[in-house]
């Protein structure tokens, strides 16, 4: 092999040979492999989504490259389209290529603004594998690299701590200490994507929000997994409708996977530094045409009935499926089309030999069906795992 798989022994690495894709499906000679990860939760509305491919080709034809300097009305008409989705619409866009320079850029921005250096996130998390990114990350991918930890402090998980007991002692505390002077920014997956699909509850949430709003903390939520209604509607901080994030970091879905492409809304009041400071923040292939291209066919898609109508089934589908887990004595946790089997007592070796491309995370199956998929696939999806089951 002249590539490298990522995140593994190059010797262990699990793959398939791809032919070409059809609309769902993998396809490789004369076998098939269904889609129910979204490859890493980007492809939400499939492999082959004429509409997307339409609009990238269309721009494509138009122009293909843009400076970071040029208005077009593309840019315009995105940005201002990502911004009336927020439920404050008082944001300003940046854009990149990758969930990970998102948050790069985010902690960059939330580290000059403030003049402080400290980040609070959690352990259970992860943030992309650029170096800013993953110093904040907690997951194993973070240990060989011995990122700069003093700039991260970790906060008790909001897993088994509904009532935010834990938070509160540990936030009293900080703001008793010295530390509390230095913190720039609480970062968070507004629900934890790859880890778990972990959900804070509202008061945790709550906890998190007030303390931000008390100690001057800015918040950024991390919602490259959740954007693009991954968990229901188009943000997953919606379902905590008192949240009001100063960056919200997207990427994954709002391309659908055709094009690598993120961004950051930026709060009106932090992007106002930036008046009179230097940005100094920036990348090549800002704000990419093509990129634009596919989100502002997403955000169009989005709106249709017919994606509402089978986003909606397959999110209730999987309710059923859930309940139907938990009779089995299964735990679950499952948030629109995002959810979590614990404890599945098969490998992803087992799931790709059943025909199905799918997530496990340290015994965790994660689903994250793309939101397109009619519900007769899903229904297959779900009997073929069940059997593993
Ligand atoms: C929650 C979360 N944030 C950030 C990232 C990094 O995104 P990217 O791989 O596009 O850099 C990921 C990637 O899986 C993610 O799951």
């Amino acid at each position: 092999m002249n590539t490298f798989f990522t995140w593994t022994k190059q010797d262990k690495a699990l793959s398939l040979d791809l032919d070409h894709c059809e609309d769902h499906y993998f396809v490789s000679g004369d076998q098939r492999w269904l889609n129910l990860s979204s490859i890493s939760y980007q492809t939400h509305f499939g492999l082959k989504n004429k509409f997307i491919l339409k609009a990238i080709k269309e721009q494509m034809n138009a122009f293909s490259m843009a400076s970071p300097k040029h208005n077009f009305k593309l840019k315009e008409a995105v940005s201002e389209e990502l911004i009336k989705r927020t439920p404050s619409q008082q944001y300003k866009a940046f854009y990149t290529l990758s969930g990970a320079e998102g948050i790069e850029n985010a902690l960059k921005m939330a580290r000059q603004i403030t003049g402080k250096k400290k980040i609070l996130a959690l352990k259970n998390s992860y943030h992309g594998a650029t170096m800013g990114a993953l110093s904040i990350t907690g997951d194993w991918r973070n240990d060989p690299h011995l990122l700069p930890r003093q700039w991260t402090m970790r906060l008790p998980e909001h897993h088994g701590d509904p009532e935010a007991i834990k938070l509160q002692k540990y936030l009293a505390k900080l703001k008793d200490s010295k530390a509390i002077n230095d913190i720039a920014a609480i970062c968070l997956e507004t629900i934890t994507g790859g880890n778990g699909v972990f959900i804070p509850s509202q008061k945790w949430m709550k906890t998190i929000s007030t303390f931000c709003r008390q100690n001057n903390i800015l918040l950024i939520l991390d919602e490259v997994v959740c954007a693009a209604h991954r968990t229901g509607p188009f943000f997953g901080f919606e379902h905590y409708p008192f949240l009001k994030p100063d960056f919200i970091v997207m990427a994954k879905g709002i391309s659908g996977g055709y094009i690598p492409f993120g961004a950051v809304l930026v709060s009106k009041k932090c992007a106002k530094y930036y008046d009179k400071n230097v940005l100094a923040c920036g990348l090549t292939n800002y704000a990419h045409p093509l990129g634009l291209a596919a989100t502002k066919a997403i955000l169009e898609l989005t709106t249709q009935e017919p994606f509402i109508k089978k986003k909606e089934s397959n999110e209730e589908t999987l309710v059923k499926w859930s309940q139907k887990l938990s009779l089995l004595g299964y735990t679950t946790r499952l948030k629109g089309s995002l959810m979590a089997v614990e404890n599945v007592p098969f490998e992803l070796k087992d799931l790709f030999q059943k025909g199905v491309f799918g997530a496990i995370q340290k015994g965790t199956l994660i689903m994250a069906p793309p939101l397109t998929l009619p519900k007769k696939h899903l229904e297959n999806g779900l009997l073929t795992i069940e059997e593993l089951l």
